[in-house]
């Protein structure tokens, strides 16, 4: 089961519902794909970047029809959205999924067959409250009663009673195989109390899923395939009867699919079931739907909010074994942002416009601020004053500053690389420091998957550096005409600001160009400093003008 992917990165976001527009939330979940997948294009990986849009379903069609449209021409219009929003935010994503692909359908399509045929689904009645914003049925212990009115006590959603023939997903068969893949795989969610939470929701026992919606109640949707092979197989592995103690589902287990067309016609794919399927059509959307000349597969990390642990962490696992796929290796589940305290939502009317804030502080600052600031174990909560205080503080006195001391023209003769002298303890200090940063983070971002503490690693070493620079004063060599010794605190400060424009890439991509762009030949990586790539006497491409963060 723990089959691993060690040859690609994989790495995915969560595709995102089109009955709104992007915002933070979006925003937060790419960004932690975008680093992880950049570092890994750092290591020469060959990485496979996906996100996209989910399309399907009763809420986005409702939206679709709150603006006058069908629901085609609406899900074109946001898809583009947010397709613009990420290339806006510089996201270097290997390809956009949109449910509406026909690539995608042949996938579902596919999978689903996989599974009736494997008799893990059959036709049934299927009764429950319904909440449309999460598209999920949800179990009565979960629910609560105001004033005659049912609502998800979770999230306070209102729910809708539906009760219609409804393709079923025998859920509970794979209760044993998803608490073993987790005994195996302790750190397969990240951070480890989540892991705990979906152990403990398994153990409790997993009821079987509707995983269909009748057309009458919502037809914009994949339709369920009018294949009806599998149809004998029904029944061949029943429901244990002590998990499956769920009052929605019937214990009419022998039921039959009837092989009339209009039992067909007459349903859609659950959009989940719809939605989890894009992680394998999308990595392997060239072969047009066949999942098993999937060679990117499994995913090496999902990368989701905690809302959607249990669609990732339990419904997906189950559906892929059922279809003898191995699973992902790795759920990144952050937490979720909020502004000035405040749960961000289009119904508390401060959707959160993540673009104004790019326009008004930059790509690099906004990302900077939002992995900084928190990890995935907690909710952040956005603050224009503490996003200020970090550019500020982080960005524009410890990093700016740095850069533009260590290529102060002033200490550069002709902007050229100065020769270095012999390297005292002080130099070799920093060399060492840059020389093992590499891999101090690469340890960071590849076993705790940890972006923050990735963070914190390389600015201990920016602070090192500038006081290094307090310390070594190379202006007071300029002054005394010690060229030799200016030559090499400036070489040994060149040479670390080259390596940090490769390794801050994944974290600041714009502000890591404009440091290479500093270095003749930018397009020679090197992750250590090298005399032979920085060689004495090259011109520098030194803007006078250079400050990467102004101070605000
Ligand atoms: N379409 C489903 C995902 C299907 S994946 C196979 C969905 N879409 S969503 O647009 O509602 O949410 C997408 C992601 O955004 C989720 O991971 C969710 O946690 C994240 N966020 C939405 N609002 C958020 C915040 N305010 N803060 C952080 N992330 C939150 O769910």
């Amino acid at each position: 089961m723990a089959q691993t992917n060690d040859k690609h990165f994989y790495i995915t976001t969560p595709i995102y519902y089109v009955n709104a527009l992007p915002h933070i939330g979006h925003f937060y979940s790419t960004l932690i794909a975008d680093c992880f997948a950049r570092w890994n294009r750092l290591k020469d990986k060959t990485t496979f970047f996906l996100t996209g849009t989910d399309e399907h379903g009763q809420k986005v069609k409702e939206a679709a029809i709150n603006n006058n449209m069908t629901p085609q021409e609406y899900v074109d219009i946001i898809s583009e959205k947010f397709r613009d929003c990420f290339v806006r935010a510089n996201f270097k994503f290997d390809h956009f999924i949109r449910t509406t692909h026909d690539y995608h359908v042949a996938t579902v399509t596919r999978l689903w067959d996989t599974l009736t045929s494997s008799g893990y689904i059959y036709l049934d009645k299927y009764r429950g409250w319904y909440n449309v914003s999460d598209e999920t049925f949800v179990n009565e212990s979960d629910i609560t009663d105001i004033d005659g009115s049912k609502f998800c006590k979770a999230t306070n959603k209102a729910l809708v009673w539906h009760e219609e023939d409804n393709y079923i997903f025998k859920l509970s068969l794979f209760q044993k195989s998803i608490l073993k893949h987790m005994d195996q795989n302790p750190n397969w969610i990240i951070p480890a109390f989540r892991q705990k939470e979906v152990y403990a929701f398994v153990k409790d026992g997993l009821h079987d899923i509707s995983v269909s919606r009748q057309m009458s109640t919502c037809d914009w949707g994949i339709p369920v395939p009018k294949k009806n092979n599998w149809c004998n197989n029904h029944g061949s592995r029943r429901v244990d009867s002590t998990t499956s103690n769920d009052s929605r589902v019937s214990t009419s287990n022998n039921f039959c699919v009837s092989n009339s067309d209009d039992q067909h016609k007459r349903h859609i794919v659950y959009v989940w079931l719809d939605a989890l399927t894009n992680y394998l059509s999308g990595s392997n959307y060239k072969n047009s739907g066949y999942i098993c000349n999937n060679n990117i597969w499994p995913a090496n990390v999902h990368v989701i909010g905690k809302d959607i642990l249990k669609f990732h962490a339990v419904y997906w696992p189950a559906f892929l074994i059922g279809a003898n796929l191995p699973l992902p290796e790795k759920i990144i589940a952050h937490g979720w942002w909020t502004k000035d305290g405040e749960k961000i939502s289009k119904s508390m009317g401060n959707v959160f416009d993540i673009d104004k804030e790019v326009e008004k502080y930059g790509n690099d600052a906004i990302k900077f601020y939002l992995l900084r600031d928190t990890s995935y174990s907690l909710d952040g909560d956005y603050r224009e004053e503490r996003m200020v205080d970090r550019y500020n503080g982080e960005l524009s006195n410890t990093l700016g500053n740095l850069v533009s001391r260590a290529t102060a023209p002033a200490l550069l003769n002709n902007y050229v690389v100065p020769t270095p002298g012999n390297f005292t303890e002080d130099d070799c200090s920093i060399i060492n420091d840059i020389n093992t940063l590499f891999n101090d983070v690469d340890k960071i971002m590849t076993t705790d998957y940890d972006i923050q503490l990735s963070i914190n690693r390389i600015w201990q070493t920016l602070f090192k550096m500038n006081l290094y620079i307090n310390n070594t004063k190379p202006w007071e060599s300029r002054k005394n005409n010690d060229n030799e010794r200016l030559g090499t605190i400036m070489y040994t400060l060149l040479g670390s600001i080259r390596v940090l424009g490769y390794i801050l890439e994944p974290f600041l991509p714009e502000t890591a160009v404009r440091i290479q762009s500093i270095f003749p030949n930018k397009s020679m990586k090197t992750l250590v400093i090298d005399q032979t790539v920085l060689v004495p006497g090259q011109k520098l491409n030194i803007d006078k003008n250079l400050v990467l963060f102004r101070k605000l």
